[in-house]
């Protein structure tokens, strides 16, 4: 039936009936919050590129995490930042590193917050490089017993999922066999899985001082022009054993979420990146845009596009906004 019988504007007349046919729902339940810790002391130094994103010192942690769970958040990822970066990232599997301090911290504060961590050797190695480096190259295999290292060491601090941004071939049947071997069978894990060689990320390299010191991140991330290649990469992890699989960076890769969400039925996660943020707050900050509708609207298009949870720099402020 065809206009004038059929008036759309009927179906968004008021705000009580445009709730009544919405089709996407978004809730803090669906946020997960990035926090960046570093070693030290009552440090609390905002990030020059992501405005009112901190490097927090673990001290600094029982506040945040009470935080996040008063505002309904239900899970937070960690970052590292150590004091010594080295050739074998030795710092990211210390028992008494940064992180491992961090996760015992949060615990701690609020048991029932999920603590999620980011495994990989980018933010502890001195060349700043996600695998071992020989020379200019980036070895895959070598790297994997590393990674599965650093993954043991998180769940043994209390990590309740760990999440390798990597993006070595075969590193989540490796970690989840080390994890496994090491009784930690209901450690879970969330793969970066469709991870793409990005710009988006530049802030995040600001905050953490992980930018490579040669080359690039092309021969391991993807390549942004592809499309089939991300329902590879999801495949191939979910058989090795991924729980969750996410689609990195969100706001620009919207048809990967969606295709990635129709071709499989396990949780899909999208993190909408540093660069985002800074995209949206600089603007903002300029009066360009509405600070909390582009907020909203972004998050909401991100459930739209198909994923169970957001990892987003947004998640206490959409918190509130939501709530
Ligand atoms: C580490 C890692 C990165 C991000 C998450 N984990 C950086 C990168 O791969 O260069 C990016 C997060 C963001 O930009 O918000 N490998």
């Amino acid at each position: 039936m065809s206009f004038p019988t059929t008036r759309m504007r009927r179906l968004r007349a008021s705000e009580t009936i445009r709730r009544m046919v919405r089709e996407t729902t978004i809730s803090p339940d669906n946020l997960v919050y990035p926090i960046f810790v570093q070693e030290g002391k009552e440090i609390e130094e905002e990030i020059k590129s992501m405005p009112g994103i901190f490097r927090l010192s673990a001290d600094k942690l029982a506040k945040e995490a009470k935080e996040a769970k008063a505002l309904g958040i239900p899970a937070v990822i960690l970052f590292g930042i150590p004091e010594k970066k080295d050739e074998l990232a030795s710092e990211s599997y210390n028992p008494n590193g940064i992180v491992q301090l961090a996760i015992k911290e949060i615990k701690n504060a609020v048991p029932d917050l999920q603590v999620i961590t980011d495994v990989c050797i980018c933010e502890y190695a001195s060349h700043g490089h996600c695998g071992v480096v020989r020379g200019e190259e980036i070895l895959n295999d070598p790297t994997l017993p590393v990674l599965a290292k650093v993954a043991v060491s998180h769940a043994k601090a209390g990590a309740d999922m760990v999440a390798p941004s990597d993006m070595m071939d075969g590193r989540i049947g490796a970690i989840r066999k080390e994890l496994d071997e090491k009784g930690f069978i209901n450690t879970g894990i969330i793969s970066y899985a469709v991870k793409y060689a990005s710009a988006f990320y530049g802030p995040f390299r600001d905050a953490c001082d992980s930018a490579p010191q040669f080359g690039n991140r092309r021969t391991y991330q993807m390549d942004p022009a592809n499309r089939r290649e991300a329902i590879r990469e999801a495949e191939l992890d979910i058989e090795e054993g991924a729980d969750i699989i996410m689609v990195k960076p969100a706001m620009a890769y919207l048809d990967i979420v969606r295709e990635v969400r129709d071709a499989f039925d396990i949780p899909v996660a999208a993190y909408n990146v540093s660069g985002e943020y800074a995209m949206l707050v600089a603007a903002a900050e300029r009066g360009w845009i509405d600070r909390d509708r582009t907020i909203v609207e972004l998050l909401t298009n991100i459930r739209r596009a198909g994923a169970d949870m957001i990892f987003t720099y947004f998640a206490k402020e959409a918190a509130k906004l939501l709530g």
